[in-house]
């Protein structure tokens, strides 16, 4: 008998806090029109809490979907790169505040792609016999790592968190198959480089935020049409089979273009980017969740995912959806909604790096 990883819980946590195209135009030399035709993109959430609060809510939402307790679960993986902290890893903060004291926990840094390759690897324990109830989580607060002065950039992103529950099963269901890959000869094209060679006691507020928007577009439409085909390869599957696609948030143009390579039918690629811009980990789970809350997702579909990001890391899956499609217990839970505006949290923010850029420029 066949092992697979079947998703029987899903949630997600997006921020109350709505900063529009206009509200950034207040402050950047930007416009509606140029984001909206050029991106898609029309608001995102800015987060007053920090990543893990995020996490720990979609986590919950995800449980209750499933109605399994915390205790049962026996591996967390929090795919994010803007942890709270750099140690100890988020996915123990999880654990901790969901009381999840039986699961082993580490995090996954693989950029935009983080939750395909979480589910990848989640699966494969599962299916090897490693572990039985896997938590996987995207979570991403990136409103507090962009350069707020780079309009480029800046417009783009958004945060936010969302979270499955993988159990073993015997039905065929969950990723039936996947490819992960990285692109590193173009690893420099997406980078922030606040690691271990960056000298913080130098520290001049710049935000040494590197990106290629024309390069990274173009090595994402190769790699994500690339780890399609291998999905097609590996299951003997084609396009005739897709019902439904839901792909990684980061542009709108990118989107129509896998609609057209994996032909998928009117209304059945999962297009939520004007709400949320990218939110990097967190996209692909929020997307999910809301192609069930709206009815996109129907009992035994096969869906096709594809994704990339930083690293450039790329991936593609096909997942085979289960019979149900409704959360057992209510996962709809939301942080407060009495938090500060989305202006609020980001205007001392862009004043702090134009400060620094000047004072690098006088330096
Ligand atoms: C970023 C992206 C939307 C830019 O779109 P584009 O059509 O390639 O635009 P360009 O970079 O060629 O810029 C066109 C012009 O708009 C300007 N511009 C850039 N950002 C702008 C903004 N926010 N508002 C107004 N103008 C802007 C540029 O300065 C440029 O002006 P110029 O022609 O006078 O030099 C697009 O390249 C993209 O989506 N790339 C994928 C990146 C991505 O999603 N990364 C996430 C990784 S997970």
């Amino acid at each position: 008998m066949m092992t697979y990883a079947e998703i029987t819980g899903w949630g997600k946590c997006v921020p109350p806090a709505i900063m529009t195209n206009d509200d950034l135009a207040t402050f950047l030399d930007t416009s509606d029109e140029w984001i909206r035709t050029r991106t898609g993109i029309e608001e995102r959430r800015v987060s007053a809490v920090g990543t893990s609060t995020m996490a720990r809510v979609a986590a919950e939402n995800a449980l209750a979907a499933a109605d399994v307790d915390a205790t049962e679960v026996d591996l967390i993986i929090v795919a994010s790169c803007t942890a709270d902290e750099i140690i100890p890893n988020m996915a123990s903060k999880v654990q901790q505040d969901i009381g999840a004291k039986n699961a082993a926990a580490f995090d996954l840094n693989a950029a935009c792609s983080g939750f395909l390759y979480a589910m990848h690897y989640a699966t494969g324990a599962i299916k090897a016999g490693m572990h039985q109830k896997v938590l996987i989580i995207g979570a991403e607060r990136l409103t507090r790592i962009l350069d707020w002065t780079k309009r480029e950039s800046a417009v783009l992103f958004g945060d936010g968190a969302g979270a499955m529950l993988l159990e073993s099963s015997e039905n065929e269901v969950g990723l039936l198959a996947s490819k992960v890959s990285c692109d590193a000869d173009a690893r420099d094209v997406l980078s922030l480089d606040f690691g271990l060679g960056f000298d913080r006691y130098d520290f001049d507020g710049v935000m040494p935020f590197n990106f290629e928007g024309q390069e990274i577009f173009k090595r994402a439409v190769k790699g994500m049409s690339a780890a399609i085909e291998d999905v097609f390869k590996q299951t003997g599957k084609t396009v005739d089979d897709i019902d439904a696609l839901i792909p990684h948030q980061a542009n709108k143009r990118l989107i129509d273009f896998l609609g057209k390579m994996c032909k998928v039918p009117e209304g059945k690629t999962m297009v939520n980017i004007q709400k949320y811009g990218n939110t990097s980990s967190a996209t692909l789970p929020i997307a999910f969740c809301e192609a069930l809350e709206t009815g996109m997702v129907k009992p035994g579909d096969t869906i096709m995912s594809a994704v990339f990001g930083g690293g450039l890391t790329c991936g593609a899956g096909l997942i085979r959806w289960g019979e149900r499609v409704t959360p057992l217990g209510d996962n709809q839970k939301t942080l407060p909604e009495d938090g500060p505006s989305a202006l609020d949290l980001i205007l001392p923010l862009y004043k702090g790096s134009k400060a620094a850029w000047e004072n690098k420029g006088r330096g």
